[in-house]
This record gives structure tokens, C-alpha cells and sequence, in this order.
């Protein structure tokens, strides 16, 4: 039967209704240049071992050539019948070199270690590509902390308003944990870096074929150790499931706070027109729907990752069936991701920050309180007084409706014998990340500095 891998011992075809279970090529179709690039580093271990002559390698390589051509281009496709990426491509080479020469390629490999290794193939190119993105992202935001490298705006905790920091401090505090989703890819392909080709079905193979000869070609540094892990292991692939998420929501926490942004409310950014949205009954609309859709998205890749992980819980070894089902959603994780992120990046790239009315913001709230509490613990008074006496200074000013730098002398002195009118020289925002000039503190000598180690970090990968 065309495009079938097993039946010898069955009296009849699958059912209709097993086929169409059973079928995978909707979404295993990705793996099929993988499996090709596969067959002839196999068809190369097959020959050193002495399964095929020299001529059968050459005409064997050539047929593959020729069915990568037709992948390629969409000449070659799955057939209904089908069942998987695996068996169709065997269907397609047989068409090309004949049932004779084809017929020889299976031997010392199963579907299970293929797929383990493809899969893995995909995963690693697909890191660079992610991770390619993801230094976009980086490089826009960090473009945005350069061109207002000056500007303060007010720092947050609890979403409360809390001390002045510089726009730039809080743009790299979202490149950090993407710089670190880039190391964590890197990290990961390490582990990656190992192939279960030669693993068989889950034992081993008993040609004497050599897996790191088909290791190499494929790219991989090593063979796995385990032919059992080998193919029955997915935490890689859950593994990477994770990162994407990581990624999801990163994005997420950023958008969440443009959406913020550009509200009327706060009206910290204006979104190019390129990248939001109209509405189609309120004509004056202009929509963060990238944002939105970034943080909707990152429920999807958690999903991905969690269903994996719920398909993984509790499976003996050493393959099973239910393995099958690692592929659409990491597969799901890679495409969302590599959508979003350009969309993303030129949503980040193509803002306008409004700094003055960050800045008109900066001090509101009271947001120097904790700057009168150190000057006041610079003059040696304890931090629990300071504490004290700055809220009671609090306390008035939010009495008498004024700013701190608003309370008259005589005021200041009867709060405390401390707060002499020298006080009001840390009330300033500016001063006030000036001084936060400890290491990773918000002060611009402090930013630069960070600036420089984030783009030696990322240059390091
Ligand atoms: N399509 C399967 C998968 O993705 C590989 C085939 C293994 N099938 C089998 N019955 N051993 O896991």
C-alpha cells in the first residue's frame, strides 16, 4: 500500500476512522526537509556500514535531492493516504529510485528516533530565528532609551507612583529578562546540541551503523546516550515550550503597560498610525491592538507549554503514540512568536514618548518622601525617625494640599527640629536619580553604564 509503513502482519487496511486519527502531515509537514537532510546523512551511515554500494548511495542521494526539490517547491505534497511527514517522504522517494532502492533506507532507523531528532533540528534553527527577533525588540527599546535619554518619569510599585526613575532605567528593565530568554536559548541548545538518530524504535540498532557520522551531518555535537531517552524524552521540546512562553509574557508585561500609557489618563505615548487600530463605529478610535493582542497571546503560548507538559505527566517509556501530539503546540508557540514580534518591535520603535508630561509627573505623589528620609539619615538621624518625621511631612502636605517643596520654613520646624529649609535642595527629580547612583541604580551615569553591559551581553550570545 502507497505511503504505508507497516502491514505485513495485518489481514486489512487502518479504518477510515484510525486513518483519519492517526494522521499527522497537517502539522508534521515543517519536519519534511528535516527528514530528507535525515535520509541521506542514514543513507551515508547504511553505506560505510556495507548495506548499500557505492552506486546505490549516489543514486539514492540524487532521489533525494530531487524529492527535497519537489518539497520545496510544492511539487510534492501529502497524500490523503498518508499517515505522517515519515512515511510520505518514503512514499515520494520510492516514486523517484524505485520499491528496490527505496525499500533499503528503513533499515537500523524507526519513525520514533527520526522524529526525536527532527523535531529537535527544527527547534534549534527556529531558536536563531526567535532569538533574531527578540534582539530586534531589545534594539528598539534600547533605541527609544537613547533618543530620550534625558527624560524622568514616575516610578511605580504597586502601581502607585513610588520614586522619579529615568525612562531609559525602566525601557532597559524590560531588556533585561529578554536578554536573558536569548541565554536561556543558548543554554538550551546546549542540551539540544545531542542526536538520537541510531536510537531505533527504542533499543538500539544491531547494524553496527555509525550515529555520529549521521550526528554530524545533521549538526549535532554528540549522539545521546540513551537510546530509550533518546526517543522517548521530550523536556527539550517542553523546555523550549517554556522559553516562548517566558517570551509571551515579557511581551505581555510591556504591552500591558503601553496600554496604560496611552490612555488619555496618563498619555505617556502616542502609537503611530501603522501600528494601532480603528474602530468601525467610533470614528475617533486609534487602538493598542498590538499590545492587546500581545498579551492575549501569551495565554495561548502557556497553553502550549502547559498542554505539553499534561501530554508528558505520567508517560512510561518508552515511546508512545501520545508523543505525537509535542508538535502543534511548540510548533503553534514558534509561528505566534514569530508574527508578534515584529509587529511588536515596530510598535515599540514607532512611539512617541511624551516626556513632559512624565516629568510634570514625576514628583506627584509625594514621590521624593524617601529623598527627605536619606537626607534626613545623611544628618544622622536614624531611619526609623526619618521614616516618621517624613510622614508627618507627608501627612501636612497632603492636609494643606501642597507639595513638599510648598511647606513654608516655620512649617518644616514645627514637623521636626530636623527639616531645615536646606531640605528642599533634594526636591527636585532630577537630583533624585542623581543620587540613586549606586550599582543598577536609576542615576544616568548609572543607565549608561548599564547600557553598555546589555549590548556586550547580547553581543556575547
Ligand atoms: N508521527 C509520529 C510522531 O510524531 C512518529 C511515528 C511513530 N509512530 C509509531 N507508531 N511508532 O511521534
Amino acid at each position: 500500500k502507497a505511503g504505508a509503513l507497516w502491514g505485513g502482519r495485518f489481514a486489512g487496511g487502518p479504518s477510515p476512522e484510525l486513518a483519519k486519527l492517526s494522521k499527522s502531515t497537517q502539522f508534521d509537514w515543517p519536519l519534511a526537509p528535516y527528514d530528507i537532510r535525515g535520509s541521506r546523512a542514514h543513507a551515508r551511515a547504511l553505506a560505510a556500514a556495507g548495506y548499500l554500494t557505492g552506486e546505490e548511495l549516489t543514486a539514492m542521494v540524487a532521489g533525494l535531492d530531487e524529492l527535497a526539490d519537489a518539497v520545496a517547491s510544492g511539487r510534492f505534497q501529502p497524500a490523503e493516504t498518508d499517515e505522517d511527514v515519515h512515511s510520505s517522504l518514503e512514499r515520494g522517494l520510492i516514486d523517484i529510485v524505485g520499491v528496490e532502492l527505496g525499500g533499503k533506507l528503513r533499515a537500523g532507523r524507526s519513525r520514533n528516533d527520526q522524529v526525536a531528532t527532527l523535531v529537535r533540528m527544527l527547534l534549534r534553527d527556529k531558536a536563531v530565528t526567535i532569538s533574531t527577533h527578540v534582539i530586534d525588540l531589545i534594539d528598539a527599546l534600547a533605541s527609544q532609551a537613547e533618543a530620550n535619554e534625558h527624560a524622568i518619569m514616575p516610578g511605580r510599585t504597586h502601581l502607585q507612583h513610588a520614586q522619579p526613575v529615568l525612562l531609559a532605567h525602566h525601557l532597559f528593565a524590560h531588556c533585561w529578562p529578554l536578554v536573558r530568554d536569548l541565554e536561556r536559548f543558548t543554554d538550551w541548545n546546549k542540551r539540544a546540541d545531542f542526536s538520537p538518530y541510531g536510537s531505533g524504535a527504542l533499543a538500539g540498532n544491531t547494524l553496527g551503523l555509525d550515529a555520529r557520522l549521521v550526528a554530524a551531518a545533521l549538526g549535532f555535537s554528540a549522539v545521546v546516550e540513551n537510546s530509550i531517552d533518546g526517543t522517548a524524552s521530550r523536556d527539550l521540546v517542553a523546555e523550549f515550550a517554556f522559553i516562548t512562553a517566558q517570551i509571551g509574557i515579557d511581551l505581555s508585561r510591556l504591552a500591558e503597560e503601553i496600554i496604560l500609557w496611552n490612555t488619555r489618563e496618563f498619555g505617556f505615548v502616542t502609537l503611530d498610525d501603522g501600528y494601532s487600530t480603528g474602530s468601525s463605529i467610533m470614528p475617533q478610535k486609534k487602538n493598542p491592538d498590538i499590545a492587546e493582542l500581545a498579551r492575549g497571546k501569551s495565554g495561548r503560548l502557556i497553553g502550549n507549554l502547559t498542554g505539553l507538559l499534561t501530554t508528558l505527566k505520567g508517560l512510561p517509556l518508552a515511546y508512545n503514540r501520545d508523543l505525537q501530539e509535542d508538535k502543534e503546540p511548540v510548533f503553534d508557540s514558534i509561528e505566534t512568536l514569530e508574527v508578534l514580534l515584529p509587529a511588536f518591535s515596530g510598535m515599540i520603535a514607532t512611539l512617541t514618548f511624551h516626556t513632559d508630561r512624565m516629568a510634570e509627573l514625576a514628583p506627584a505623589g509625594f514621590s521624593l518622601a524617601t529623598d527627605v528620609a536619606e537626607w534626613l539619615v545623611k544628618r544622622h538621624v536614624s531611619f526609623r525617625d526619618a521614616h516618621e518625621i517624613t510622614g508627618s511631612l507627608v501627612k501636612f502636605a497632603e492636609q494643606h494640599d501642597l507639595d513638599l517643596h510648598e511647606v513654608d520654613d516655620a512649617s518644616l520646624q514645627t514637623i521636626s527640629a530636623h527639616l531645615t529649609p536646606d531640605v528642599r535642595e533634594v526636591l527636585s527629580i532630577q537630583g533624585s536619580v542623581d543620587r540613586r547612583d549606586g550599582q543598577a541604580g536609576t542615576a544616568p551615569v548609572r543607565v549608561a553604564e548599564q547600557r553598555a553591559v546589555l549590548v556586550a551581553r547580547v553581543r556575547a550570545l
